[in-house]
């Protein structure tokens, strides 16, 4: 599921001017201390990172994986929800006791936990791009919240009054997915703001730190199954630093792009170009030597909580697709692309993208594998299965320098280890383990 926070809906459909972060972006230094810090304290226990075991949520048998929860608690006595862990956002969303298009979710009772609090009761709408599924949303989404108080905890770690939405009307796309709420692990230290578009509560993570809690913002997700040294451990995040035992070789950081993830409080890299198969291979974009064409260069937000990749616009799905297979056709009208299961699964293939810039961290590409290609079955239509690719519709642009703007979902991130350090200002990704 990606939410939005209202601040990159507000990035998507309006203009983000009206938006300064409080948190200035703290650069690059910090990176290698970070990441030391991390390997030390993990040996003092209690302040060190933590294993978080995460909970796939799939359909078709397991074929299409579409959420990745973590439990957490909330009030007192605790109230146990499974939250999807969500880099496209920032701020800790749940369902109230009283709310009637929650679907089938667990809620939130105020009236049962002693330590809830109102305050500060702020309206608080949020709206999301996509919703649980991999279809793309006909329309943003909107659940009507309020900024409430109460003890949240992760394990043994506890922040005793953490503001949050608490929200009466989730919407379609919140409403029909698997998790009962979301918990935004974005870029910025901040989650909500007022009506005059000041910054004002800080997440879960971030008071984690300041309360000594956790040593660091890196977490490390470990979506996929892992590598033949750990098919049986099961998806996992470590939150606090990275977990050394879930990927091998060096993580190869691409620094964030700047402005827009300040802008939007989520992980935004820039993208360079695409390749069908492997760059390695020299099956570039158009495979033939004479005319090989890379997309334009655009930008990307990488959303653990989409389970599709999202293309800028239909022209850049056509042109993918058509490079592929003519077989491979919109199957609706909200942009999702697919033929039929058996054809599908002949012609899937890998897809690179070369990522980051040469001014600052490194250029890397990152390969969807093959294996990601066929997202399974479309829902409602027998023997079609939908690819990874949808296509954004209205078209995509970010709004600074409107470049074509790609969702990176979880058909890419779960096939690497994936490093999200926000003090850092960059995304690492890993060879699993
Ligand atoms: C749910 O309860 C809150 C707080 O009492 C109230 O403000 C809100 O209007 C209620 N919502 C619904 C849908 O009844
Ligand atoms: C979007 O889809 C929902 C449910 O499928 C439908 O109720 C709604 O009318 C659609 N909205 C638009 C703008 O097409
Ligand atoms: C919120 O922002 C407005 C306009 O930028 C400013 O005038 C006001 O003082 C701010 N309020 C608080 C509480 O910081
Ligand atoms: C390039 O594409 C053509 C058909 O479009 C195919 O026959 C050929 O094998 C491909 N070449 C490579 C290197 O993949
Ligand atoms: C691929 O395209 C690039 C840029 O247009 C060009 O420099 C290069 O020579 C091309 N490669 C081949 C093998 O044609």
């Amino acid at each position: 599921m990606k939410s939005l926070t209202p601040l990159l809906a507000s990035l998507l459909v309006t203009s983000a001017t009206a938006f300064r972060p409080i948190q200035p972006f703290t650069g690059h230094l910090e990176r290698g201390l970070e990441h030391h810090l991390s390997g030390r304290r993990q040996e003092t226990g209690k302040k060190g990172l933590i294993r978080v075991p995460l909970e796939v949520y799939s359909r078709n048998n397991g074929k299409t994986e579409l959420q990745w929860l973590a439990t957490i608690t909330v009030g007192t006595p605790p109230q146990t929800f499974k939250v999807v862990l969500d880099t496209g956002s920032t701020a800790l969303i749940l369902p109230r006791g009283n709310c009637t298009d929650c679907g089938k979710h667990t809620l939130f009772d105020p009236s049962k936990s002693t330590s809830f609090s109102p305050q500060p009761g702020l309206f608080q709408p949020i709206e999301y791009g996509t919703g649980a599924d991999t279809i793309p949303l006909n329309q943003t989404g909107r659940a009507e919240c309020e900024v409430v108080t109460d003890t949240v905890s992760i394990q043994d770690r506890a922040v005793s009054k953490q503001e949050f939405m608490l929200c009466d009307s989730y919407g379609e796309a919140l409403s029909s997915q698997l998790a009962d709420g979301i918990l935004g692990i974005g870029f910025n230290d901040i989650s909500a703001w007022d009506e005059n578009g000041n910054f004002t509560y800080l997440p879960f993570l971030p008071n984690l730190i300041s309360d000594g809690q956790l040593p660091n913002r890196i977490v490390g997700l470990a979506l996929g199954s892992g590598g033949k040294k750990h098919q049986q451990r099961g998806p996992e995040a470590s939150i606090g630093g990275t977990d050394c035992a879930r990927y091998r070789g060096r993580i190869k950081n691409v620094n964030v792009d700047e402005t827009l993830t300040t802008l939007s409080g989520t992980f935004i890299v820039d993208v360079q170009a695409a390749y069908i198969g492997s760059r390695d291979s020299k099956q570039v974009w158009r495979n033939s030597t004479n005319d090989n064409k890379s997309l334009t260069p655009g930008a990307a937000l990488v959303d653990s909580g989409t389970a599709y990749m999202l293309a800028p616009d239909r022209q850049t799905a056509e042109d993918l697709y058509s490079d592929i297979s003519r077989d491979i056709v919109p199957l609706d009208d909200r942009g999702s692309w697919g033929a039929s299961c058996a054809t599908l699964d002949k012609m899937a293939t890998d897809i690179t993208f070369t990522i980051g810039t040469e001014t600052g961290g490194e250029v890397v590409e990152v390969t969807m594998p093959k294996s990601a290609f066929n997202l399974g079955e479309y829902p409602g239509k027998k023997g079609v299965c939908q690819a990874a690719f949808s296509h954004s519709n209205p078209p995509f642009y970010e709004p600074v320098e409107g470049r074509p703007a790609w969702v990176f979902g979880s058909p890419l991130i779960k096939a690497y280890y994936t490093v999200w350090n926000a003090k850092g200002g960059a995304l690492g990704w890993a060879q699993k383990a």
